[in-house]
């Protein structure tokens, strides 16, 4: 489980054991407080213009590295409501830009692709993969333009661990990615790329990845044939937290000696990436899911598969892996998304003043803790 300890998080065999004694006692990690978060949360738009001046002032996965994978190779997406263009240079090195051409604010790319620069669609002002601007037809028509000066406008952009991390304002720093986990090493593959839109507070959908209380009753035909309900090991590291959801089948790990037990096949360890980034490691392959928010009642997740690599006993083919997520998408997120929907339906009537989280949400009470504390912090400065 790659830097896991250096996190503060339990090695593999701990969280195991954990599990068997849950399961042994009829028990579930707990937290400590309930949280009342008030319906406005969901649909108010002064709350959500709040929420992206957050996302825009710290480092945020936009995508693995594995989706830039050669020179020239870029994604261009909304990021907290701003059009970034991210690509990988000659030199390697990824950077991030505001997708605005320096002409009249077109955007220079769109979707992904890869590409050896950036022309302008609406007037053919071509762009280097470093952001420099390279050409303009017609130049002479231009005599105050500055070459140099009028690249594309740069904004910070870190590699770490297999994840690309941006922030929209000032400079990523070694210290802001502390407690970002080493998911990746350099080459995975991702071979697998999709997207959905709900309407849905962001928050609502990234609630529903956050608890394992709802398994048997939600998921009954789609996880619960599987997985245990409610039963969990929830962990905090930083502002982010480690949810373990184990499958009925660890219970034969309870046959091998303890130091021989692997995790991998018997669990699905989600890791919430405060604040809006799910990284699932499931059994043939991990996915990274950005929950992007699109407008308070709309949201877009960014979801991409990568494989795990083979081992010594084990070889996965991407057929295998597309199995995991057949799995995963097509029953259990389904069902999670139209509970998002449908609660977002029912914030806007006088039903109920706030949602309320028990001691077996712990981790969606550590979440509105943080973003509660961060969004004062943001609007004090
Ligand atoms: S807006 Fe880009 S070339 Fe005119
Ligand atoms: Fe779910």
């Amino acid at each position: 489980m790659f830097n896991a300890e250096q996190l503060g998080l339990l090695c593999e065999l701990d969280v195991i054991d954990r599990i068997f004694d849950h399961i042994d006692n009829g028990t579930t990690d707990l937290g400590e407080t309930q949280w009342h978060e008030p319906v406005s949360s969901y649909y108010e738009q002064a709350r959500f213009e709040r929420e992206l001046a957050l996302l825009r002032q710290r480092p945020v996965v936009f995508c693995p590295s594995s989706a830039l994978p050669d020179a020239g190779s870029y994604v261009a997406r909304n990021a907290a409501g701003t059009p970034l263009l991210v690509a990988r240079g000659q030199d390697g090195k990824v950077r991030a830009f505001i997708n605005a051409c320096r002409h009249r604010g077109m955007q220079v790319a769109a979707g992904q692709g890869c590409s050896r620069a950036f022309s302008c669609p609406y007037h053919g002002w071509t762009y280097n993969l470093d952001g420099t601007l390279k050409g303009v037809p017609g130049k002479a028509a231009f005599p105050d333009l500055d070459m140099a000066a009028d690249g594309l406008v740069e904004v910070s952009a870190v590699e770490k661990g297999g994840l690309v991390y941006v922030m929209q304002q000032g400079e990523i720093t070694d210290a802001m990615l502390d407690c970002a986990p080493d998911f990746f090493s350099r080459d995975q593959i991702l071979f697998h790329q999709s997207a959905t839109e709900d309407n849905a507070n962001w928050k609502l959908l990234t609630e529903t990845l956050l608890e394992g209380y709802h398994i048997k009753s939600l998921h009954r035909d789609s996880f619960y044939p599987f997985g245990l309900d409610n039963i969990n090991v929830v962990e905090t590291f930083g502002e982010n937290s480690r949810i373990v959801y184990p499958f009925k089948r660890i219970e034969k790990l309870r046959a091998i000696k303890r130091e021989q037990r692997r995790i991998a096949g018997s669990a699905t360890l989600v890791y919430h990436l405060f604040p809006n980034v799910s990284v699932a490691v499931l059994s043939k392959h991990t996915s990274v899911t950005i929950i992007e928010p699109i407008s308070p009642t709309q949201t877009r997740m960014e979801s991409y598969c990568v494989k795990h690599p083979d081992t010594v006993n084990e070889s996965i083919t991407i057929e295998d892996a597309m199995r995991d997520v057949a799995f995963v998408n097509q029953s259990g997120q389904e069902e999670d998304r139209e509970a998002a929907r449908a609660i977002q339906e029912t914030v806007t009537t006088q039903a109920n003043s706030h949602l309320t989280f028990g001691y077996f949400e712990k981790a969606i009470v550590t979440f509105h803790q943080n973003l509660h504390r961060q969004l004062a912090t943001s609007d004090r400065e």
